[in-house]
């Protein structure tokens, strides 16, 4: 007679008598590479200063995102742009803290969103909560080739306290979702060529040399502002699928096309993934 009790309590499995807080014994059996659950899946994180300068660069962008469809399924996913700078100072001004900060960014990002996905509506495009996007986005892109969501992480009242401002924001956001999904890429869409040694619209833009492939190591040495969040290159580090990122221009027509073709466009900039 089997002893049913006894073999539950001996049931075997790597992780059953061992403590969770020791890596050393955990790494083996959790350390290896997840798999991709959207390999086919291509992410575009549409900068909010990009969306801040109304008609003349969105219609433009909505029309080439538009002529991706047949090619490609995509995450569209939007940042916040100048209506979170001035949230942010509004509500620093106010001492609300880095957990109050970050859902009210997030919902400038949200209403990019909102905006795109009415204009691509036609095309049966929508924009999808981050729940949604956690548990059904499989679904949504069964159903159109595209959804679009907010680039803001969900910390909401529990951002990292380091700074007031808080440090991960839609550029980050886009890139962990893009990696926990496994996705083929992911690519930044920015009102610039892509990343320079300093800022080019900035006091020294003259001497602001383009950086047409870099590594984030070599950026996060490089002082000063990026056109991303910086800590986006901490995500990179620990990175488990996206080998590479492009930032590329979206005020220049087929720019976004040629990158997600392959093409090399704008800059590249190289994660801490190995590849498979
Ligand atoms: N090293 C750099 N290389 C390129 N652009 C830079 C650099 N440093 C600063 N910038 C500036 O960053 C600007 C883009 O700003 P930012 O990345 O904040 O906008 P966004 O991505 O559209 O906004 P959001 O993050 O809200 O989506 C560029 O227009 C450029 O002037
Ligand atoms: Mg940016």
């Amino acid at each position: 007679m089997t002893d049913t009790s006894n073999t539950i309590k001996h049931m075997a499995s790597p992780l059953a008598r061992q403590t969770l807080q020791d890596g050393t014994l955990t790494r083996p059996v959790a350390g290896v590479r997840p798999i991709r659950l959207l390999p086919w899946l291509q992410v575009i994180k549409i900068g909010g200063r990009l969306m801040d300068r109304g008609a003349d660069a969105i219609l433009p962008l909505v029309d080439e995102l538009r002529k991706l469809l047949p090619e490609h399924r995509l995450l569209i996913l939007t940042g916040a742009g100048l209506r979170a700078r001035h949230v942010f100072s509004v509500g620093l001004d106010l001492g609300l803290p880095v957990g109050s900060l970050a859902p009210l960014a997030a919902s400038e990002a949200g209403q990019n969103g909102h905006i795109l996905a009415s204009l691509l509506a036609p095309e049966g495009v929508s924009y999808v909560e981050h729940p949604t996007i956690a548990s059904q986005l499989a679904i949504h892109l069964a159903a159109a080739r595209a959804v679009v969501g907010s680039a803001f992480p969900p910390y909401h009242h529990h951002e990292f306290p380091d700074s007031r401002i808080p440090m991960h924001r839609a550029d980050t956001g886009a890139f962990l979702l893009a990696d926990a999904l496994g996705a083929a890429g992911l690519t930044i869409v920015e009102d610039v060529d892509g990343v320079y040694s300093t800022d080019p619209n900035g006091p020294d833009g003259q001497q602001a040399q383009f950086l047409a492939e870099t590594r984030h190591t070599d950026l996060a040495k490089q002082p000063g502002s990026l056109p991303f969040d910086r800590a986006l290159l901490e995500v990179m580090a620990t990175a488990r699928h996206i080998e590479r990122v492009q930032v590329v221009n979206g005020l220049v027509p087929g720019r976004l096309t040629a990158a997600l073709r392959g093409e090399h466009v704008g800059t590249i900039v190289h994660t801490g993934a190995r590849s498979a």
